[in-house]
């Protein structure tokens, strides 16, 4: 039998994992539903959420996948054997599939986007109506759309298919000091526009009194999604960990570098957005859409536009390969399938599941799914929306009752006699906080308006 997957390095391990966090959720995402949400409030109770509920999950599946170096599946079924327990891993990788089609989708938007802007597309003062044009002639036009998500998933089960240190583990290594640098350039500049300080007090001067459980509710969601929770990613990562990997600093650094970048994300958008007084409540078009305008506008846009959509495209395709890497780590272990030939195998599967999701901004069929929704956006309801916060719910509830929350502590001590920092609130976190909030989370997901 072939030898199971190893990182080279707890830092390559940090930067695979925090690969699979920041991704088109930090920049693209994150910004939007900021936007939405009132600026700082979101932003105060986004902080909160990843501190009380992301980290402490984060751990939880860290150290599933560490204690049992499995799969999730595996990992699942080598704590509780022959029990029904082993679906959560199931659901996990039917989860990962499920995202990695539609979220595809939209990484290949951002190849286009850099594409175009490295052409000079945006260039000399075009008009909000020109924009909105290029963005709707692009995204109505089939070949393009589903061919940009061939491209984009044929890539990441390219690296994925390389293992786990020589493919992903040098390739994250490689594009996430990349994108820090980059982001870093961007903040810089964006900082010195006419709309910094208006979009920074939007940004970081919470106003209270916006504060709703609808908004909080959201910034719980956001902080799992970004985080990369809910389906074993981080069960997986963990599994090639070895014993002497420190767990407790490594989950905080993945978390802290994750909410970094989603925090710059807004320090480059909101000043940007608000040089031109554009509404920073655009929604998912605030990137494609707002953002191209003012950079056809602002003197190094010529320049500083190719270079954000560059980051996208890298933000998207280190996440991409954390949600193959699932599936294929299961393929792996569990069925013996050649490492190759299962990553293009679960590529070729989320293709076939994505091509609806690409024909969702063409009028037709997918355009009007049902429910009044997209395709697409049916397909983010589903796994994002219920099937992630269904998971993580189900993994809490087996971390802190049926593993034990006391036994999963110990395996996230770095000295096994000594408590890790926070270890007591930790478990009580674990058991009983993390799985009412989940709850309510899905009972609104479910059964809520929106
Ligand atoms: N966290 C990524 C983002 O913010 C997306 C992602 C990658 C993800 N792997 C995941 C989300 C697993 C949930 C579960 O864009």
């Amino acid at each position: 039998m072939a030898k199971r997957g190893k990182w080279k390095s707890t830092l390559g391990f940090v930067l695979a994992a925090a690969g699979s966090a920041v991704g088109l959720g930090n920049i693209w995402r994150f910004p939007y539903v900021t936007g939405k949400n009132g600026g700082a409030v979101f932003l105060f109770f986004y902080i909160l959420s990843v501190l009380f509920l992301g980290l402490v999950v984060m751990y939880a599946e860290l150290s599933l996948g560490r204690a049992t170096q499995k799969n999730p599946v595996g990992a699942f079924e080598k704590i509780k054997p022959s029990s029904p327990w082993k679906a959560v891993g199931f659901l996990g990788i039917f989860t990962g599939v499920g995202i990695l089609s539609y979220y595809s989708v939209i990484a290949g938007w951002t190849l286009y986007y850099f594409y175009i802007s490295s052409l000079g597309k945006f260039s000399g003062n075009l008009t909000q109506a020109q924009i909105d044009e290029i963005f709707s002639a692009f995204v109505s036009n089939p070949f393009l759309t589903i061919s940009l998500l061939l491209v984009f998933i044929f890539l990441t089960s390219f690296i994925v298919s390389k293992g786990v240190s020589s493919g992903i583990e040098r390739w994250t290594g490689i594009l996430m000091p990349l994108l820090f640098l980059i982001l870093l350039i961007l903040s810089i500049y964006s900082l010195t526009l006419p709309g910094a300080s208006e979009g920074l007090k939007f940004y970081l001067k919470p106003d209270f009194s916006k504060v709703n459980l609808k908004m909080i509710l959201s910034a719980v969601g956001q902080a799992f999604f970004s985080l990369s929770l809910g389906m074993g990613a981080m069960i997986t990562y963990g599994s090639y960990l070895s014993r002497e990997d420190n767990l407790f600093s490594s989950g905080i650094e993945v978390v802290a570098f994750d909410t970094l970048v989603a925090f710059l994300a807004g320090i480059i958008i909101f000043p940007t957005v608000f040089t031109y007084g554009l509404s920073p409540q655009a929604g998912v078009p605030l990137v494609f859409k707002t953002l191209p305008f003012t950079f056809s506008r602002l003197p190094l846009g010529r320049l500083f536009g190719p270079l954000f959509f560059f980051l996208l495209a890298i933000a998207a395709l280190t996440s991409t390969i954390s949600l193959v890497e699932v599936a294929t780590s299961y393929l792996v272990d569990e069925r013996r399938i050649p490492r190759p030939r299962a990553a293009f195998l679960v590529g070729a599967v989320a293709f076939l599941l994505g091509i609806p999701s690409a024909l969702s901004t063409s009028p037709g069929l997918f355009s009007r799914f049902a429910f009044g929704k997209s395709f697409l956006d049916l397909m983010d309801y589903l796994w994002a929306n219920l099937s992630l916060p269904l998971g993580a719910l189900l993994l809490s509830i087996f971390v802190g009752y049926v593993w034990g929350a006391e036994k999963a502590a110990v395996e996230i001590r770095f000295r096994k006699d000594r408590k890790f920092p926070g270890e007591d609130l930790w478990i009580y976190d674990i058991k009983y906080f993390v799985p009412l909030v989940l709850a309510v989370i899905l009972l609104f997901a479910a059964f809520g308006s929106s």
